[in-house]
């Protein structure tokens, strides 16, 4: 048995330190400092390199270096393509993340049926599952392929000779967790089986040029080894997000070594599995309803793609004594209090009594401040039981003192809204955008002027005008 040695890594962030403590130092999360040996390679072991290309022992000039146009292979779907920057890299690791039950498997079967419905072989090894359950899933996507190759194992050699024997157009090991191999310390799922598992197929990945997709479950903290620490290690990580009970999934890269790590791609689970969902904007404001006090349509970026979501929220004044609830669903909590406090400051509207609940449609989950215009709007809306206008989008973060700020990428986002038939936008003062044909574009410096300029729209009542331009005054 090779030497090893003892170092500590977090669950959380995968930072490693010398010394065991209650807290990580690089993350500051609590108990989540695991043991992890770390085995010396013994003689005559050698370790291929990870990294795609060397220089060998000499340094060259930067400008000789030759530019890595890395070969890829589409896969059938655009947006897992689009997420993975354009396509497969051969010899790359792949990632995919996320909760028990989102989806993970039902992806990357889909992924293998359609390389192997273009001729490719597929090596799915499972050691979650049982090869009926794996054909049963199968079954419900798509026609079984004889692409594709079974192997029920969770043993990290044979795996890795069956992928080398096999020479797969694409490899997929569902799970990480469930690989192990007995000359590491350590049970399944363990920071050190982990770790160690996902390295050796970095290396047998590069050393045959099969890409690897290797699944990750995102576990509770600190109880096993989670996607986290192996960020580092791989080439790519995509997580796969949604709510369990709604239809939409994002796939987001969060990392990737060959291409943007800003890019998502948006599916729908149904009952044959995952479709991609080209145009999730429609998607998202198709389940819209009839105008109701406390909707708001925002536009946030994706990376580089625009998405029209519908905010809502429900303002309900209480009359006891506790503290009121704020509860809210694919947003920041914290983002709602400093809007409830810009409202009350800066609208005169009192909500020190209001219970007040916020839901982002289709599960998605806002973290950009340029939803905070909308936010502020749906709750105003919502309290005066005044519906906002049919066709308004709201663009615009919000600060302190109740003006709007400027955001990113309006132009883009501007575009996303004609495209889809809205028909008038708030965007903050000053910000240099084109007018897309059929979107009248209204500019507002601050809260007080939008809610005028929202509620002013010819469709409301003139007594509703004065009431609202009366209250923020
Ligand atoms: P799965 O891919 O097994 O999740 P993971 O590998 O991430 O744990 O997907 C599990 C969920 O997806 C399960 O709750 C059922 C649902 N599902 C569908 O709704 N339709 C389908 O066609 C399939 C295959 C799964
Ligand atoms: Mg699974």
């Amino acid at each position: 048995m090779p030497k090893s040695t003892v170092t500590f890594m977090c669950s959380e962030c995968g930072g490693e330190s010398l010394r065991w403590a209650g807290q990580c130092p690089h993350c500051q999360a609590w108990n989540t400092l695991q043991e992890f040996q770390v085995r010396k390679a013994g003689p005559g072991r050698k370790q291929a390199p990870a990294a795609p290309q060397s220089t060998g022992s000499r340094a060259v000039p930067l400008s000789d270096v030759e530019s890595e146009a890395a070969p890829r292979r589409a896969l059938a779907w655009g947006e897992l393509n689009r997420v993975l920057g354009g396509g497969v890299v051969p010899g790359s690791v792949v990632l995919v993340g996320g909760e028990p039950g989102v989806g993970k498997s039902t992806l990357l079967m889909h992924a293998a049926q359609q390389v192997a419905a273009n001729g490719g072989r597929v090596l799915y090894a499972s050691g979650e599952e049982s090869p009926q359950q794996v054909r049963m899933r199968a079954a419900r996507l798509g026609p079984l392929s004889s692409g594709i190759l079974l192997l029920a194992e969770t043993d990290l050699d044979t795996i890795c000779e069956a992928i080398r024997a096999e020479a797969p157009q694409l490899a997929i090991v569902d799970s990480i967790q469930t690989v192990t191999d007995a000359g590491f310390e350590g049970g399944a799922g363990s920071v050190t089986q982990v770790r160690e598992s996902a390295a050796r197929f970095m290396r047998l990945a590069k050393e045959i040029g099969v890409p690897i997709f290797l699944v990750g479950h995102v576990t509770k903290e600190g109880a096993i080894a989670g996607p986290r620490v192996l960020e580092h290690i791989v080439d790519t990580v995509l997580y796969l997000e949604g709510d369990r009970r709604q239809e939409l999934r994002i796939l987001r890269a969060m990392k990737n070594r060959f291409g943007s790590a800003e890019e998502i791609g948006v599916f729908a689970m149904g009952e044959a599995g995952l479709e991609e969902v080209p145009d999730p904007s429609a998607a998202l404001l198709g389940n819209a309803a009839v105008a109701a006090a406390g909707t708001a349509v925002v536009v946030v970026l994706e990376g580089t793609r625009p998405l029209l979501i519908e905010l809502q929220s429900l303002v309900n004044t209480t009359d006891n004594n506790y503290p009121p609830r704020r509860i809210v669903s694919g947003m920041d909590i914290n983002r709602l209090h400093m809007i409830v406090a810009v409202l009350e400051k800066r609208a005169s509207t009192k909500l020190e009594k209001s219970d007040i609940f916020v839901n982002v449609a289709g599960g998605i989950r806002i973290t950009e401040p340029a939803a905070d215009l909308g936010l502020a709007l749906s709750i105003y809306s919502n309290t005066r039981d005044r519906p906002l206008p049919d066709g308004l989008v709201v663009i615009g973060e919000l600060g302190l003192a109740g003006e709007v700020r400027r955001v990113g990428q309006l132009d883009r986002r501007l575009q996303e809204a004609a495209r889809h038939g809205l028909t008038r936008a708030l965007i903050p003062a000053g910000a240099k955008a084109g007018r897309p044909a059929g979107l009248e574009v209204v500019e507002v410096r601050s809260l007080a002027e939008a809610i005028s300029a929202a509620f002013s729209s010819p469709m409301r009542s003139g007594a509703f005008i004065r009431e609202a331009e009366a209250s923020v005054t």
